[in-house]
Protein backbone atom coordinates (compact mmCIF):
# COMPACT_ATOMS: atom_id res chain seq x y z
CA UNK A 1 0.00 0.00 0.00
CA UNK A 2 1.10 3.75 0.42
CA UNK A 3 3.65 4.66 2.08
CA UNK A 4 4.32 7.84 3.88
CA UNK A 5 7.12 9.61 5.59
CA UNK A 6 7.22 13.25 7.24
CA UNK A 7 9.61 14.95 9.32
CA UNK A 8 9.76 18.33 11.02
CA UNK A 9 13.83 18.62 13.03
CA UNK A 10 17.20 19.88 13.16
CA UNK A 11 18.56 17.46 9.95
CA UNK A 12 17.70 17.99 5.78
CA UNK A 13 14.22 16.90 5.49
CA UNK A 14 15.46 16.03 2.05
CA UNK A 15 17.36 13.10 3.43
CA UNK A 16 15.36 11.63 5.84
CA UNK A 17 12.38 11.72 3.42
CA UNK A 18 14.43 9.72 0.72
CA UNK A 19 15.26 6.85 3.22
CA UNK A 20 12.12 6.75 4.34
CA UNK A 21 10.81 6.03 0.67
CA UNK A 22 13.27 3.58 0.48
CA UNK A 23 12.59 1.67 3.91
CA UNK A 24 8.97 1.63 2.30
CA UNK A 25 9.47 0.42 -0.58
CA UNK A 26 8.48 -3.11 0.28
CA UNK A 27 5.39 -1.80 0.82
CA UNK A 28 4.41 -1.88 -2.90
CA UNK A 29 4.19 0.73 -5.00
CA UNK A 30 4.47 2.52 -8.28
CA UNK A 31 5.36 6.31 -8.11
CA UNK A 32 6.78 8.57 -5.50
CA UNK A 33 6.80 12.04 -4.52
CA UNK A 34 8.22 14.74 -2.07
CA UNK A 35 7.44 18.46 -0.71
CA UNK A 36 9.61 20.30 1.25
CA UNK A 37 8.58 23.57 2.85
CA UNK A 38 11.93 25.95 2.04
CA UNK A 39 12.10 29.18 3.40
CA UNK A 40 8.54 30.07 2.58
CA UNK A 41 8.46 28.02 -0.52
CA UNK A 42 7.42 24.43 -1.13
CA UNK A 43 9.88 22.15 -3.22
CA UNK A 44 8.23 19.79 -4.75
CA UNK A 45 9.25 16.92 -7.27
CA UNK A 46 7.12 13.73 -7.99
CA UNK A 47 8.55 11.00 -10.42
CA UNK A 48 6.43 7.24 -11.97
CA UNK A 49 9.08 4.20 -11.32
CA UNK A 50 11.33 3.90 -8.11
CA UNK A 51 12.52 5.90 -5.46
CA UNK A 52 16.11 6.07 -6.99
CA UNK A 53 14.42 7.90 -9.54
CA UNK A 54 13.16 11.03 -7.17
CA UNK A 55 16.55 10.44 -5.44
CA UNK A 56 18.50 11.31 -8.47
CA UNK A 57 16.26 14.26 -9.45
CA UNK A 58 16.30 15.92 -6.21
CA UNK A 59 20.18 15.13 -5.67
CA UNK A 60 21.22 18.26 -6.80
CA UNK A 61 18.76 20.57 -5.29
CA UNK A 62 20.23 22.26 -2.51
CA UNK A 63 17.19 22.44 -0.11
CA UNK A 64 18.39 23.39 3.17
CA UNK A 65 15.15 22.87 5.09
CA UNK A 66 14.28 20.88 7.88
CA UNK A 67 10.38 20.09 7.20
CA UNK A 68 9.05 17.88 4.83
CA UNK A 69 6.57 15.08 3.60
CA UNK A 70 7.00 12.27 0.94
CA UNK A 71 4.65 9.20 0.18
CA UNK A 72 4.83 6.14 -2.19
CA UNK A 73 1.92 5.53 -4.07
CA UNK A 74 0.07 2.60 -5.00
CA UNK A 75 -2.58 3.17 -7.61
CA UNK A 76 -6.01 2.78 -6.77
CA UNK A 77 -7.74 6.05 -8.14
CA UNK A 78 -6.16 6.82 -11.16
CA UNK A 79 -3.46 5.28 -13.09
CA UNK A 80 0.33 5.32 -12.18
CA UNK A 81 1.31 8.82 -13.27
CA UNK A 82 3.25 12.42 -12.37
CA UNK A 83 0.20 14.03 -11.36
CA UNK A 84 -1.55 11.26 -9.99
CA UNK A 85 1.57 11.13 -7.71
CA UNK A 86 1.41 12.74 -4.49
CA UNK A 87 2.07 15.02 -2.43
CA UNK A 88 -1.40 16.70 -3.71
CA UNK A 89 -2.17 20.10 -3.72
CA UNK A 90 -4.80 22.99 -3.41
CA UNK A 91 -5.27 25.87 -5.96
CA UNK A 92 -2.54 28.20 -4.59
CA UNK A 93 0.09 25.21 -3.72
CA UNK A 94 0.15 26.28 -0.38
CA UNK A 95 -1.07 23.26 1.32
CA UNK A 96 0.33 20.29 0.35
CA UNK A 97 -0.93 16.66 1.37
CA UNK A 98 0.14 12.65 1.34
CA UNK A 99 -2.52 10.47 2.17
CA UNK A 100 -2.92 6.57 2.26
CA UNK A 101 -6.57 5.10 2.13
CA UNK A 102 -9.42 5.47 0.06
CA UNK A 103 -11.64 8.87 0.34
CA UNK A 104 -15.11 6.74 -0.36
CA UNK A 105 -17.09 10.09 -0.90
CA UNK A 106 -14.42 11.66 -3.19
CA UNK A 107 -16.66 11.99 -6.16
CA UNK A 108 -19.54 13.73 -4.69
CA UNK A 109 -17.07 15.94 -2.42
CA UNK A 110 -15.24 17.23 -5.57
CA UNK A 111 -18.22 18.06 -7.32
CA UNK A 112 -19.16 20.12 -5.02
CA UNK A 113 -15.48 21.89 -4.99
CA UNK A 114 -15.62 22.59 -8.58
CA UNK A 115 -18.97 23.62 -8.51
CA UNK A 116 -17.12 25.72 -5.90
CA UNK A 117 -14.22 26.87 -8.40
CA UNK A 118 -11.65 24.63 -7.11
CA UNK A 119 -9.32 23.00 -9.70
CA UNK A 120 -7.99 19.53 -9.69
CA UNK A 121 -5.08 18.32 -11.42
CA UNK A 122 -5.15 14.26 -10.90
CA UNK A 123 -7.89 12.07 -10.95
CA UNK A 124 -7.05 10.43 -7.56
CA UNK A 125 -9.48 10.77 -4.39
CA UNK A 126 -6.87 11.97 -2.45
CA UNK A 127 -6.79 15.20 -3.93
CA UNK A 128 -10.16 16.22 -2.27
CA UNK A 129 -8.42 16.43 0.92
CA UNK A 130 -5.94 19.28 -0.42
CA UNK A 131 -8.93 21.38 -1.89
CA UNK A 132 -11.25 20.89 1.48
CA UNK A 133 -8.39 22.06 3.61
CA UNK A 134 -8.26 24.95 1.38
CA UNK A 135 -11.93 25.82 1.50
CA UNK A 136 -11.55 25.80 5.24
CA UNK A 137 -8.50 26.91 6.06
CA UNK A 138 -7.64 30.84 7.35
CA UNK A 139 -5.12 30.52 9.67
CA UNK A 140 -4.60 27.12 11.85
CA UNK A 141 -4.01 24.62 9.59
CA UNK A 142 -5.68 21.52 12.02
CA UNK A 143 -8.78 23.48 12.30
CA UNK A 144 -8.83 23.50 8.54
CA UNK A 145 -8.04 20.08 8.54
CA UNK A 146 -10.61 18.81 11.27
CA UNK A 147 -13.24 20.63 9.27
CA UNK A 148 -12.36 19.06 6.10
CA UNK A 149 -12.37 15.47 7.47
CA UNK A 150 -15.66 16.32 8.97
CA UNK A 151 -16.94 15.52 5.22
CA UNK A 152 -14.76 12.63 4.55
CA UNK A 153 -16.07 9.17 4.56
CA UNK A 154 -13.38 6.41 3.94
CA UNK A 155 -9.89 5.99 5.55
CA UNK A 156 -7.23 8.02 5.77
CA UNK A 157 -3.19 8.24 6.75
CA UNK A 158 -2.96 11.89 6.15
CA UNK A 159 -0.19 14.10 6.51
CA UNK A 160 -0.36 18.01 5.40
CA UNK A 161 1.82 20.69 5.40
CA UNK A 162 0.76 24.18 5.08
CA UNK A 163 3.30 27.13 3.29
CA UNK A 164 1.79 29.33 6.19
CA UNK A 165 2.63 27.23 8.98
CA UNK A 166 6.00 25.86 10.12
CA UNK A 167 4.04 22.60 11.07
CA UNK A 168 2.56 19.13 10.06
CA UNK A 169 -0.94 17.77 10.82
CA UNK A 170 -1.12 13.89 10.37
CA UNK A 171 -4.26 12.11 11.77
CA UNK A 172 -5.02 8.72 11.20
CA UNK A 173 -8.63 7.20 9.92
CA UNK A 174 -8.20 2.99 9.19
CA UNK A 175 -5.20 3.25 8.08
CA UNK A 176 -2.09 3.30 10.31
CA UNK A 177 0.33 6.17 11.17
CA UNK A 178 2.71 6.79 13.89
CA UNK A 179 4.81 8.71 15.70
CA UNK A 180 8.38 9.02 16.15
CA UNK A 181 9.84 11.17 19.08
CA UNK A 182 13.23 11.91 18.56
CA UNK A 183 15.21 14.46 20.42
CA UNK A 184 14.72 17.72 18.85
CA UNK A 185 13.28 16.01 16.14
CA UNK A 186 9.65 14.39 14.96
CA UNK A 187 8.78 12.00 12.31
CA UNK A 188 5.34 10.71 11.39
CA UNK A 189 5.27 7.36 9.11
CA UNK A 190 3.35 4.68 8.03
CA UNK A 191 4.95 2.09 8.87
CA UNK A 192 8.00 1.78 11.92
CA UNK A 193 10.52 0.59 9.08
CA UNK A 194 10.51 4.36 7.51
CA UNK A 195 12.11 5.72 10.84
CA UNK A 196 14.31 3.21 12.64
CA UNK A 197 17.52 4.84 11.69
CA UNK A 198 16.47 7.61 13.48
CA UNK A 199 14.16 6.77 17.00
CA UNK A 200 13.33 4.06 18.21
CA UNK A 201 10.15 6.04 20.19
CA UNK A 202 7.08 5.08 18.92
CA UNK A 203 3.31 6.41 19.25
CA UNK A 204 1.26 4.44 17.24
CA UNK A 205 -2.19 6.47 16.64
CA UNK A 206 -5.48 5.19 17.07
CA UNK A 207 -8.67 6.15 14.93
CA UNK A 208 -9.45 10.35 15.18
CA UNK A 209 -6.33 10.53 16.13
CA UNK A 210 -4.80 13.85 14.93
CA UNK A 211 -1.13 14.78 15.87
CA UNK A 212 0.59 18.38 15.12
CA UNK A 213 3.87 18.43 14.54
CA UNK A 214 5.71 21.55 15.28
CA UNK A 215 9.11 22.74 16.34
CA UNK A 216 8.04 21.97 19.77
CA UNK A 217 7.64 18.72 19.24
CA UNK A 218 3.98 17.28 18.83
CA UNK A 219 0.78 17.36 20.49
CA UNK A 220 -1.91 15.17 20.12
CA UNK A 221 -5.44 15.56 19.62
CA UNK A 222 -9.27 13.78 18.72
CA UNK A 223 -11.13 15.40 15.73
CA UNK A 224 -13.39 16.91 18.33
CA UNK A 225 -10.24 18.53 19.66
CA UNK A 226 -9.92 16.85 22.91
CA UNK A 227 -6.62 16.15 23.92
CA UNK A 228 -5.41 12.46 23.79
CA UNK A 229 -2.67 10.95 25.47
CA UNK A 230 -1.11 8.23 23.83
CA UNK A 231 1.97 6.26 25.37
CA UNK A 232 5.30 6.14 24.02
CA UNK A 233 6.78 2.71 23.01
CA UNK A 234 10.18 1.27 22.67
CA UNK A 235 10.57 -0.70 19.05
CA UNK A 236 12.16 -3.86 19.82
CA UNK A 237 13.02 -4.19 16.25
CA UNK A 238 16.43 -3.20 15.47
CA UNK A 239 17.81 -1.69 11.50
CA UNK A 240 19.83 -4.89 11.75
CA UNK A 241 16.35 -7.06 11.29
CA UNK A 242 15.24 -5.43 8.62
CA UNK A 243 18.17 -5.99 6.54
CA UNK A 244 18.78 -9.29 4.40
CA UNK A 245 21.05 -10.31 6.69
CA UNK A 246 23.34 -11.62 3.67
CA UNK A 247 20.56 -13.26 1.98
CA UNK A 248 19.61 -11.98 -1.28
CA UNK A 249 16.19 -11.13 -0.78
CA UNK A 250 13.93 -10.30 2.07
CA UNK A 251 11.71 -13.66 1.38
CA UNK A 252 15.08 -16.20 1.64
CA UNK A 253 15.94 -14.49 4.87
CA UNK A 254 12.34 -14.90 6.16
CA UNK A 255 12.07 -19.03 5.00
CA UNK A 256 15.65 -19.48 6.94
CA UNK A 257 14.10 -17.74 9.64
CA UNK A 258 11.35 -20.03 10.31
CA UNK A 259 13.12 -22.46 12.84
CA UNK A 260 13.24 -18.86 14.94
CA UNK A 261 9.81 -17.41 14.42
CA UNK A 262 8.21 -20.81 14.70
CA UNK A 263 10.09 -20.94 18.07
CA UNK A 264 9.03 -17.30 19.36
CA UNK A 265 5.17 -18.67 18.77
CA UNK A 266 5.84 -21.07 20.95
CA UNK A 267 8.14 -19.21 24.00
CA UNK A 268 6.20 -19.16 27.11
CA UNK A 269 3.47 -20.51 25.79
CA UNK A 270 3.81 -24.55 26.36
CA UNK A 271 5.08 -24.75 29.65
CA UNK A 272 4.84 -28.47 31.90
CA UNK A 273 2.65 -29.80 29.46
CA UNK A 274 -0.01 -27.23 29.70
CA UNK A 275 -0.75 -24.28 26.67
CA UNK A 276 -0.43 -20.62 28.51
CA UNK A 277 -2.51 -18.14 26.40
CA UNK A 278 -3.39 -14.56 27.18
CA UNK A 279 -6.66 -15.48 25.93
CA UNK A 280 -9.15 -13.06 28.23
CA UNK A 281 -12.50 -13.99 26.90
CA UNK A 282 -15.58 -16.59 28.50
CA UNK A 283 -15.92 -19.21 26.27
CA UNK A 284 -18.25 -21.50 28.56
CA UNK A 285 -21.12 -20.97 25.40
CA UNK A 286 -18.92 -20.95 23.09
CA UNK A 287 -20.50 -23.19 20.39
CA UNK A 288 -18.90 -22.74 16.45
CA UNK A 289 -15.25 -20.63 15.62
CA UNK A 290 -15.57 -18.52 11.95
CA UNK A 291 -12.25 -17.46 10.99
CA UNK A 292 -12.03 -15.10 8.26
CA UNK A 293 -8.60 -14.06 6.12
CA UNK A 294 -7.52 -13.19 3.20
CA UNK A 295 -4.50 -14.87 0.79
CA UNK A 296 -1.98 -16.61 2.79
CA UNK A 297 -3.99 -15.78 5.90
CA UNK A 298 -7.10 -17.62 4.69
CA UNK A 299 -4.65 -21.00 3.52
CA UNK A 300 -3.89 -21.32 7.12
CA UNK A 301 -7.77 -20.14 8.60
CA UNK A 302 -7.97 -23.08 6.23
CA UNK A 303 -5.29 -25.61 8.07
CA UNK A 304 -7.04 -23.77 11.51
CA UNK A 305 -10.42 -25.96 10.49
CA UNK A 306 -8.75 -29.10 10.54
CA UNK A 307 -6.84 -28.52 13.76
CA UNK A 308 -9.44 -27.03 16.02
CA UNK A 309 -12.21 -29.55 14.87
CA UNK A 310 -9.39 -32.38 15.03
CA UNK A 311 -8.13 -31.46 18.62
CA UNK A 312 -11.14 -29.03 20.03
CA UNK A 313 -14.26 -30.67 18.24
CA UNK A 314 -15.41 -27.46 18.05
CA UNK A 315 -17.51 -26.66 14.33
CA UNK A 316 -15.48 -23.98 12.10
CA UNK A 317 -16.22 -22.05 9.47
CA UNK A 318 -14.07 -20.28 6.92
CA UNK A 319 -14.57 -17.41 4.66
CA UNK A 320 -12.57 -15.43 2.67
CA UNK A 321 -12.80 -12.25 4.52
CA UNK A 322 -14.00 -10.20 1.29
CA UNK A 323 -17.17 -12.57 0.88
CA UNK A 324 -17.79 -12.51 4.82
CA UNK A 325 -19.84 -9.53 5.91
CA UNK A 326 -21.78 -9.53 2.01
CA UNK A 327 -22.91 -13.11 2.65
CA UNK A 328 -25.45 -12.06 5.77
CA UNK A 329 -23.74 -13.92 7.96
CA UNK A 330 -25.84 -15.26 10.75
CA UNK A 331 -23.36 -14.32 13.75
CA UNK A 332 -24.36 -14.58 17.65
CA UNK A 333 -22.46 -14.23 21.45
CA UNK A 334 -21.58 -18.13 20.88
CA UNK A 335 -19.48 -17.69 18.28
CA UNK A 336 -15.69 -17.07 18.46
CA UNK A 337 -14.20 -14.96 15.69
CA UNK A 338 -11.08 -14.89 15.06
CA UNK A 339 -9.24 -12.71 12.28
CA UNK A 340 -6.17 -13.97 10.84
CA UNK A 341 -3.64 -11.19 9.47
CA UNK A 342 -0.07 -10.12 9.49
CA UNK A 343 -0.18 -6.97 8.67
CA UNK A 344 -3.22 -6.57 11.18
CA UNK A 345 -4.24 -4.18 8.43
CA UNK A 346 -6.19 -5.62 5.59
CA UNK A 347 -8.86 -3.58 5.34
CA UNK A 348 -11.54 -6.60 4.55
CA UNK A 349 -10.39 -8.74 7.27
CA UNK A 350 -11.19 -5.48 9.35
CA UNK A 351 -14.41 -5.18 7.53
CA UNK A 352 -15.28 -8.46 8.77
CA UNK A 353 -13.81 -8.40 12.12
CA UNK A 354 -16.09 -5.45 12.86
CA UNK A 355 -19.40 -6.76 11.44
CA UNK A 356 -18.93 -10.07 13.38
CA UNK A 357 -18.59 -7.82 16.35
CA UNK A 358 -21.17 -5.79 15.33
CA UNK A 359 -23.36 -8.83 15.69
CA UNK A 360 -22.14 -9.70 19.30
CA UNK A 361 -19.17 -12.45 18.32
CA UNK A 362 -16.26 -12.55 20.92
CA UNK A 363 -12.94 -11.96 19.52
CA UNK A 364 -9.45 -12.53 18.51
CA UNK A 365 -6.84 -11.98 16.12
CA UNK A 366 -3.83 -14.28 15.07
CA UNK A 367 -1.70 -11.11 14.11
CA UNK A 368 2.61 -10.58 13.65
CA UNK A 369 2.18 -6.29 13.38
CA UNK A 370 2.50 -5.29 17.18
CA UNK A 371 -0.09 -2.37 17.80
CA UNK A 372 -1.97 -2.59 14.40
CA UNK A 373 -5.58 -1.88 14.17
CA UNK A 374 -6.78 -5.32 14.04
CA UNK A 375 -4.50 -5.70 17.52
CA UNK A 376 -6.73 -2.98 18.47
CA UNK A 377 -9.79 -4.17 18.03
CA UNK A 378 -10.12 -7.22 19.07
CA UNK A 379 -11.22 -8.66 22.56
CA UNK A 380 -8.27 -10.34 23.41
CA UNK A 381 -5.19 -12.09 20.86
CA UNK A 382 -1.93 -14.25 19.87
CA UNK A 383 1.07 -12.32 18.41
CA UNK A 384 3.13 -14.08 15.87
CA UNK A 385 6.41 -12.34 17.26
CA UNK A 386 7.34 -13.17 14.08
CA UNK A 387 9.42 -10.31 13.30
CA UNK A 388 8.95 -7.46 10.28
CA UNK A 389 7.51 -9.84 7.00
CA UNK A 390 9.72 -7.75 4.55
CA UNK A 391 8.66 -9.88 1.24
CA UNK A 392 5.37 -9.23 -0.24
CA UNK A 393 4.95 -12.96 -0.23
CA UNK A 394 3.88 -14.30 3.01
CA UNK A 395 5.96 -17.28 4.44
CA UNK A 396 7.20 -17.33 8.30
CA UNK A 397 4.21 -15.53 9.20
CA UNK A 398 2.03 -18.52 7.40
CA UNK A 399 4.04 -20.99 9.69
CA UNK A 400 3.65 -18.79 12.93
CA UNK A 401 0.13 -18.46 12.47
CA UNK A 402 -0.56 -22.55 11.67
CA UNK A 403 1.66 -22.67 14.84
CA UNK A 404 -0.42 -20.29 16.79
CA UNK A 405 -3.76 -22.46 15.10
CA UNK A 406 -2.50 -25.57 16.86
CA UNK A 407 -1.42 -23.55 20.16
CA UNK A 408 -5.22 -21.73 19.97
CA UNK A 409 -6.63 -25.66 19.37
CA UNK A 410 -4.82 -27.38 22.37
CA UNK A 411 -5.97 -24.16 24.56
CA UNK A 412 -9.54 -24.57 23.94
CA UNK A 413 -9.43 -28.14 24.19
CA UNK A 414 -7.53 -27.91 27.74
CA UNK A 415 -10.20 -25.06 28.81
CA UNK A 416 -12.85 -28.00 28.79
CA UNK A 417 -10.63 -30.37 30.78
CA UNK A 418 -10.00 -32.56 27.89
CA UNK A 419 -6.29 -34.21 27.94
CA UNK A 420 -3.53 -32.62 26.01
CA UNK A 421 -1.86 -35.39 23.69
CA UNK A 422 1.99 -35.76 25.12
CA UNK A 423 3.00 -36.96 21.97
CA UNK A 424 1.86 -33.87 20.27
CA UNK A 425 3.60 -31.66 22.63
CA UNK A 426 6.79 -33.45 22.27
CA UNK A 427 6.47 -32.95 18.67
CA UNK A 428 5.57 -29.14 18.78
CA UNK A 429 8.58 -28.32 21.10
CA UNK A 430 10.93 -30.44 18.57
CA UNK A 431 8.90 -28.17 15.30
CA UNK A 432 11.93 -25.66 15.27
CA UNK A 433 14.97 -28.07 15.06
CA UNK A 434 12.28 -30.09 12.50
CA UNK A 435 12.39 -27.02 10.14
CA UNK A 436 15.47 -26.17 10.22
CA UNK A 437 16.41 -29.73 8.75
CA UNK A 438 13.65 -29.41 6.16
CA UNK A 439 15.53 -25.79 5.07
CA UNK A 440 18.63 -28.25 4.61
CA UNK A 441 16.75 -29.35 1.42
CA UNK A 442 17.59 -25.56 -0.34
CA UNK A 443 19.78 -26.56 -2.90
CA UNK A 444 17.60 -29.46 -3.92
CA UNK A 445 14.78 -27.95 -4.56
CA UNK A 446 17.13 -24.91 -6.15
CA UNK A 447 18.47 -27.70 -8.53
CA UNK A 448 14.53 -28.68 -9.07
CA UNK A 449 13.95 -24.95 -10.10
CA UNK A 450 16.55 -24.79 -12.48
CA UNK A 451 14.40 -27.48 -14.37
CA UNK A 452 11.15 -25.65 -14.42
CA UNK A 453 11.32 -22.44 -14.18
CA UNK A 454 10.60 -22.18 -17.65
CA UNK A 455 7.33 -23.70 -17.38
CA UNK A 456 4.54 -21.68 -17.27
CA UNK A 457 1.50 -24.08 -15.59
CA UNK A 458 1.65 -25.99 -12.58
CA UNK A 459 -0.91 -28.44 -10.67
CA UNK A 460 -0.88 -28.21 -6.20
CA UNK A 461 -2.50 -31.44 -4.93
CA UNK A 462 -2.99 -32.71 -1.61
CA UNK A 463 -5.95 -34.05 0.86
CA UNK A 464 -6.76 -33.28 4.17
CA UNK A 465 -4.10 -30.99 6.22
CA UNK A 466 -2.34 -31.09 3.02
CA UNK A 467 -4.94 -29.23 0.61
CA UNK A 468 -4.87 -25.80 1.87
CA UNK A 469 -1.03 -26.44 1.40
CA UNK A 470 -1.23 -26.87 -2.02
CA UNK A 471 -3.09 -23.91 -1.93
CA UNK A 472 -0.71 -21.97 -0.45
CA UNK A 473 2.13 -23.66 -2.59
CA UNK A 474 0.19 -22.32 -5.49
CA UNK A 475 -0.07 -19.29 -4.43
CA UNK A 476 3.19 -18.79 -3.62
CA UNK A 477 4.68 -20.06 -7.02
CA UNK A 478 2.02 -17.80 -9.16
CA UNK A 479 2.49 -14.06 -7.02
CA UNK A 480 6.48 -14.22 -7.20
CA UNK A 481 6.73 -15.81 -10.45
CA UNK A 482 3.81 -15.07 -12.45
CA UNK A 483 3.44 -18.86 -13.31
CA UNK A 484 0.04 -19.34 -13.45
CA UNK A 485 -0.29 -22.54 -10.51
CA UNK A 486 -3.72 -23.76 -9.09
CA UNK A 487 -3.97 -25.92 -6.34
CA UNK A 488 -6.70 -28.57 -5.48
CA UNK A 489 -8.02 -31.32 -3.35
CA UNK A 490 -6.45 -34.03 -5.34
CA UNK A 491 -9.51 -36.26 -5.39
CA UNK A 492 -11.13 -33.13 -7.05
CA UNK A 493 -8.71 -33.71 -10.20
CA UNK A 494 -10.70 -36.08 -12.14
CA UNK A 495 -13.89 -33.54 -11.83
CA UNK A 496 -12.12 -31.76 -14.73
CA UNK A 497 -8.98 -29.93 -14.06
CA UNK A 498 -7.14 -33.31 -15.17
CA UNK A 499 -8.42 -32.07 -18.79
CA UNK A 500 -4.72 -30.05 -18.33
CA UNK A 501 -2.90 -32.66 -17.71
CA UNK A 502 -0.14 -33.40 -20.76
CA UNK A 503 3.27 -34.33 -20.66
CA UNK A 504 4.44 -30.57 -19.90
CA UNK A 505 2.01 -30.52 -17.22
CA UNK A 506 4.31 -30.57 -13.73
CA UNK A 507 1.69 -31.50 -10.65
CA UNK A 508 3.16 -31.35 -7.25
CA UNK A 509 1.67 -33.54 -4.79
CA UNK A 510 1.73 -33.16 -1.11
CA UNK A 511 1.67 -37.10 -0.43
CA UNK A 512 3.10 -37.50 3.04
CA UNK A 513 1.56 -40.02 5.36
CA UNK A 514 -1.89 -39.45 6.52
CA UNK A 515 -4.97 -41.52 6.74
CA UNK A 516 -5.18 -40.46 2.95
CA UNK A 517 -2.19 -42.31 1.58
CA UNK A 518 -3.29 -44.92 -0.63
CA UNK A 519 -6.03 -42.65 -2.30
CA UNK A 520 -2.77 -39.92 -3.03
CA UNK A 521 -1.11 -43.11 -4.52
CA UNK A 522 -4.39 -43.45 -7.20
CA UNK A 523 -4.38 -39.88 -7.35
CA UNK A 524 -0.63 -39.94 -8.38
CA UNK A 525 -1.21 -42.74 -10.82
CA UNK A 526 -4.07 -40.97 -12.20
CA UNK A 527 -1.66 -38.23 -13.49
CA UNK A 528 1.61 -40.31 -14.28
CA UNK A 529 -1.38 -42.22 -16.77
CA UNK A 530 -1.69 -38.79 -18.37
CA UNK A 531 1.29 -37.86 -18.92
CA UNK A 532 2.05 -35.49 -15.96
CA UNK A 533 5.94 -34.59 -14.82
CA UNK A 534 5.20 -35.81 -11.07
CA UNK A 535 7.45 -33.60 -8.24
CA UNK A 536 6.38 -35.73 -4.99
CA UNK A 537 6.91 -34.55 -1.50
CA UNK A 538 6.76 -37.64 0.73
CA UNK A 539 8.52 -38.61 4.38
CA UNK A 540 11.69 -39.72 4.63
CA UNK A 541 11.01 -43.03 5.35
CA UNK A 542 7.93 -43.42 2.46
CA UNK A 543 9.64 -45.58 -0.38
CA UNK A 544 6.22 -46.65 -1.87
CA UNK A 545 6.27 -43.94 -4.64
CA UNK A 546 9.23 -43.77 -5.42
CA UNK A 547 9.03 -45.15 -8.58
CA UNK A 548 5.68 -43.13 -9.58
CA UNK A 549 7.47 -40.00 -8.94
CA UNK A 550 9.67 -38.28 -11.41
CA UNK A 551 11.16 -35.89 -8.17
CA UNK A 552 10.77 -36.92 -4.84
CA UNK A 553 11.37 -33.91 -1.72
CA UNK A 554 11.74 -36.25 1.24
CA UNK A 555 10.47 -34.35 4.53
CA UNK A 556 11.12 -35.16 8.28
CA UNK A 557 8.90 -37.54 9.71
CA UNK A 558 6.33 -35.19 12.13
CA UNK A 559 3.09 -35.83 13.46
CA UNK A 560 0.45 -35.52 10.92
CA UNK A 561 -1.41 -31.90 12.71
CA UNK A 562 2.48 -30.26 12.04
CA UNK A 563 2.71 -31.42 9.06
CA UNK A 564 1.45 -28.36 6.60
CA UNK A 565 3.89 -26.57 8.45
CA UNK A 566 7.10 -28.93 7.29
CA UNK A 567 5.58 -29.61 3.72
CA UNK A 568 5.07 -25.66 2.76
CA UNK A 569 8.82 -25.53 3.41
CA UNK A 570 9.89 -27.02 0.29
CA UNK A 571 7.11 -25.21 -1.70
CA UNK A 572 8.40 -21.60 -0.47
CA UNK A 573 11.27 -22.97 -1.53
CA UNK A 574 10.59 -23.95 -4.81
CA UNK A 575 8.72 -20.85 -5.41
CA UNK A 576 11.40 -18.53 -4.27
CA UNK A 577 14.19 -20.08 -6.77
CA UNK A 578 11.98 -20.28 -9.74
CA UNK A 579 11.22 -16.59 -9.34
CA UNK A 580 14.84 -15.65 -8.57
CA UNK A 581 16.21 -17.84 -11.67
CA UNK A 582 13.79 -16.24 -14.04
CA UNK A 583 15.41 -12.86 -12.76
CA UNK A 584 12.35 -11.38 -11.03
CA UNK A 585 12.17 -8.64 -8.02
CA UNK A 586 11.25 -11.35 -5.12
CA UNK A 587 10.67 -9.51 -2.66
CA UNK A 588 8.52 -7.13 -4.84
CA UNK A 589 6.59 -8.71 -7.01
CA UNK A 590 4.35 -6.33 -9.47
CA UNK A 591 0.86 -5.49 -8.94
CA UNK A 592 1.21 -6.71 -5.08
CA UNK A 593 1.40 -4.86 -1.84
CA UNK A 594 2.20 -6.39 1.58
CA UNK A 595 -0.97 -5.07 2.95
CA UNK A 596 -3.73 -4.55 1.12
CA UNK A 597 -5.10 -1.48 3.22
CA UNK A 598 -8.42 -1.06 0.56
CA UNK A 599 -11.17 -3.09 0.29
C1 LIG B 1 0.57 -13.82 0.61
O1 LIG B 1 1.86 -14.23 0.18
C2 LIG B 1 0.17 -12.46 0.04
N1 LIG B 1 1.14 -11.48 0.30
C3 LIG B 1 -1.25 -12.07 0.43
O2 LIG B 1 -2.11 -13.09 -0.02
C4 LIG B 1 -1.50 -11.87 1.95
O3 LIG B 1 -1.45 -13.10 2.62
C5 LIG B 1 -2.90 -11.28 2.11
O4 LIG B 1 -2.93 -10.02 1.48
C6 LIG B 1 -3.32 -11.12 3.57
O5 LIG B 1 -2.46 -10.24 4.24
P1 LIG B 1 -2.52 -10.17 5.86
O6 LIG B 1 -2.11 -11.52 6.35
O7 LIG B 1 -1.56 -9.09 6.22
O8 LIG B 1 -3.93 -9.84 6.22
Amino acid sequence: MCGIIGYLGHQLAKDILLDGLKKLEYRGYDSAGLCILNDGQFFIDKKVGPVVQLEQSVANQEIISTTGIAHTRWATHGAPSENNAHPHFDCHGQIAVVHNGIIENYQALKEVLISEGHQFQSETDSEVLAHLIEKFYTDNLETAVTKALALVEGSYGLVVLSIKENKLVAVRQSSPLIIGVGVGETFVASDIPAILNYTKQVIYLNDNDLAIIDSQGYHLQNLAGQVVDRQVEEVKLNVEQIEKKGFKHFMLKEIFEQPQTISNVLAGRVKDGQIKLSIDLDLSRLKRIIIAACGTSWHSALIGKYLLENIARIPVEVDYASEFRYRQPLVSDTDLFVAISQSGETADTLAALREAKRQGAQTIAIVNVVGSTVTREVDSGIYLHAGPEIGVASTKAFTAQVTALILLALYLRQLVGQPLDDGLLADLNQLPEIVATTLSLNNQLADLAAQFYHTDHFLYLGRGLNFPVALEGALKLKEISYIHAEGYPAAEIKHGPIALVDENMPVVFLATKNDLSDKIISNIQEIKARGGRIIAVVDQDYDHIAELADHLIRVPVVNVLLSPIVNAIPLQLLAYHIADYKGLDVDKPRNLAKSVTVE
